[in-house]
């Protein structure tokens, strides 16, 4: 009887430990990369809206976002609509080619639905009138352009126009966010951060 425990609590040899410690290694790693597939590969707001689509009366969008000091929603297409000022040269220099303005107020569909990092959604803070991403921490002032943290350039946008009083996006046309430097507006943060808070 002695024996037959001895033989049962036999250690499990090194080698048969180190077999199963690297295919469960694999495994899981495996899973995480079919996990991260997925991730890529599922339907994301927005991926469902193509070509042109009317949002909405320009000026009412235009007089809420000025009215609420937050970027108008559209969560089934993962935009932020911003407001933008055609008569700063600067501005109408780097965004009147793609973005709908009527010659006083300009409006900019970002897509914030996907951080240009590592594809986080990235809300608005109210507070700092920043966008902030809660996962790695980067940061977008009000127009998108890149202020901090590890994303390599701005927030993408989509192309928009104005036709008959109704803003248009062109799904169609996913502009890839300005570059690190390219910074036109300079946004200074207007108070706390949500992703430090
Ligand atoms: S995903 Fe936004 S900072 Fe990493």
């Amino acid at each position: 009887m002695a024996d037959d425990n001895k033989r049962r609590l036999q250690p499990v040899e090194r080698r048969t430990f180190l077999r199963y410690g690297l295919i469960g290694a694999t495994s899981a790693g495996l899973g995480g990369f079919a996990l991260a597939s997925l991730g890529f590969l599922w339907p994301r707001p927005g991926d469902e809206l193509t070509g042109q689509v009317p949002i909405g009366s320009f000026a009412e969008i235009a007089a809420e976002i000025e009215g609420e000091r937050a970027p108008f929603r559209v969560p089934e297409g993962g935009l932020s609509i911003v407001r933008w000022d055609p008569s700063n040269s600067t501005a109408e220099r780097s965004y009147g080619e793609d973005h709908a303005h009527d010659g006083s107020v300009g409006l900019m569909a970002l897509y914030t639905q996907a951080c240009p990092h590592l594809g986080c959604a990235v809300p608005w803070c109210q507070s700092s009138q920043w966008f902030e991403c809660p996962c790695h921490g980067s940061r977008y002032n009000r127009y998108g352009e890149w202020t901090g943290g590890p994303a390599p350039r701005g927030l993408d946008r989509y192309a928009s126009t104005v036709e008959d009083g109704v803003f248009v996006v062109d799904f169609g046309d996913l502009i890839t966010g300005p570059a690190r430097t390219a910074n036109a507006l300079e946004q200074s943060a207007e108070g706390p951060s949500c992703v430090d808070a």
